[in-house]
């Protein structure tokens, strides 16, 4: 196919490869009707890809959707690895409200807009990256598959960027050569299953950001820090609701610990396979407990920047008044978030925390969300109330459960899916076409 083909052709379908074989069957149709075929210089090797990409879908048996992802992890993967991915703490409201609240904001289309080219790539942190959504930090995911984060790192690596999302990146940002290139956010866990090390050589031009817990031993963590630096890793997101884990019950019951093959992949010693066992109760928790630093203050933000010239982002801040002190401190971005409500339920839904941080923050850094977001227009409702991007933690594990890499792609290829569906849908064509108004909460609709 020529290049020049290839780009029209997703320009006009930019998330072919990730659609289901429904909607490629309907669109498939381009290359073989000869007035749209001129019109968009489509060839029949283009008609042979589609074909391609319709078997390539069939492979994932009517996966349409985030929740048919979620139902396959949960029938494939064992009773361990599923509860402590799925769980959350105590009665695990915060967990249902995480999804639910997403419902509680209303979407205020625009008709007659121009949608024949959609972009929804973005930048963070000075960083170009093809759709908002990026892949939050789990913990352990070579229980969801042998390549574990590996896998995960390399589909943000391969993640496509559009032809006309390469234009606005090019034209109006001034960053990054090729299509491709762009990618998305992948965030390494302190409690990873594959190094620091293995995921760079794995995944060398992903942009990645590495999640750090503190370790009571100071030198231990400082080694880590470098170790991130040196394997090119460009940001730390800092974890600040986790003095000690939440009480996930399940684990408790289970006695969770990882499979003895597997270990903390950062450490050595005790660090690194402590978790391999139960003195008890959860595996995990008991870990935390005896070795991450519960003294954690904001006066160690500064220890941090001491040690290290990345930028800083808070991860689990959840209140405005703490999203300003994190500001003040330094920290570089706040990424909203409750930990996939495993920390402490009865805590509010990240959605609806997201308006007052980013009216505290005020522009001052950028804003990120996670907890809860499985469809296109849960990212859209998020960057409407001011997310500059929106991450997926249990996502991008259930992908991985179902056929690692391409499984994970399989994810994001459905969110950016969607995600340009409601673009079009919406009136937008880019992400800075997104109006505040255009999301309101079902209040405003009650008062009427
Ligand atoms: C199985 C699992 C492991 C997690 N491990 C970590 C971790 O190591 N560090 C961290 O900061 N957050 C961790 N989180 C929280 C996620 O980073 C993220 O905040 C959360 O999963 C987002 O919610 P979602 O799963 O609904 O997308 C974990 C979450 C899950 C489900």
């Amino acid at each position: 196919m020529r290049e020049q083909d290839s780009n029209l052709l997703h320009s006009h379908l930019p998330s072919l490869p990730s659609m289901p074989r429904a909607c490629l069957k309907r669109h498939s149709t381009i290359g073989l009707n000869s007035s749209r075929k001129e019109k968009n210089h489509c060839s029949w090797s283009t008609v042979n890809d589609l074909i391609l990409h319709i078997e390539d879908m069939s492979a994932n048996k009517g996966l349409v959707c985030l929740q048919d992802y979620e139902q396959y992890a949960h029938q494939n993967l064992d009773k361990n690895a599923l509860d402590y991915y799925r769980s959350g703490a105590g009665d695990e409201y915060s967990l249902e409200l995480n999804r639910t609240s997403f419902k509680s904001y209303r979407i205020r289309p625009c008709c007659l807009v121009d949608v024949s080219s959609v972009d929804v790539s973005t930048q963070v942190l000075g960083t170009c990256v093809s759709l908002p959504v990026g892949i939050s930090p789990t913990a352990m995911q070579r229980m969801a598959h042998p390549d574990g984060e590996c896998a995960t790192a390399r589909v943000s690596d391969k993640y496509p960027t559009t032809a006309t999302s390469k234009v606005m990146c090019n034209k109006d940002w001034g960053v990054f050569a090729a299509a491709g290139d762009a990618g998305t956010v992948f965030i390494l866990s302190t409690l990873s299953t594959s190094s620091v090390e293995e995921v760079s050589a794995a995944a060398p031009h992903t942009t990645k950001w590495f999640q750090l817990y503190i370790y009571k031993d100071r030198e231990l963590t400082e080694k880590l820090v470098k170790r991130v630096e040196d394997a090119g890793y460009q940001a730390l997101v800092l974890t600040v609701d986790a003095p000690v884990f939440g009480i996930r019950r399940s684990d408790v019951r289970n006695k969770f610990k990882l499979p003895p093959h597997l270990t903390l992949a950062n450490f050595k010693g005790l660090h690194a396979t402590d978790v391999t066992e139960s003195k008890g109760g959860s595996g995990i928790n008991e870990y935390v407990l005896s070795l991450f630093d519960p003294a954690l203050s904001w006066e160690d933000i500064n220890w941090l920047k001491s040690i290290t010239k990345l930028p800083i982002i808070l991860k689990g801040i959840l209140t405005a008044q703490d999203a300003v002190r994190g500001v003040d401190a330094g920290a570089a971005a706040i990424l909203v978030s409750n930990h996939g409500a495993r920390q402490i339920d009865s805590t509010p839904a990240s959605i609806e925390v997201l308006p007052e941080v980013v009216k505290a923050v005020g522009g001052r850094v950028e804003v990120y969300l996670d907890g809860g977001v499985r469809q296109g227009t849960d990212i859209f409702k998020a960057l409407a109330l001011g997310a500059k991007m929106v991450f997926v933690g249990r996502p991008a594990l259930w992908g991985l459960t179902h056929s690692g890499q391409q499984g994970v792609k399989n994810i994001l290829d459905i969110l950016k899916w969607e995600l340009e569906t409601t673009f079009s849908l919406t009136g937008c064509n880019s992400v800075q076409n997104i109006r505040p108004c255009m999301v309101v909460h079902k209040s405003f609709y009650h008062k009427l």
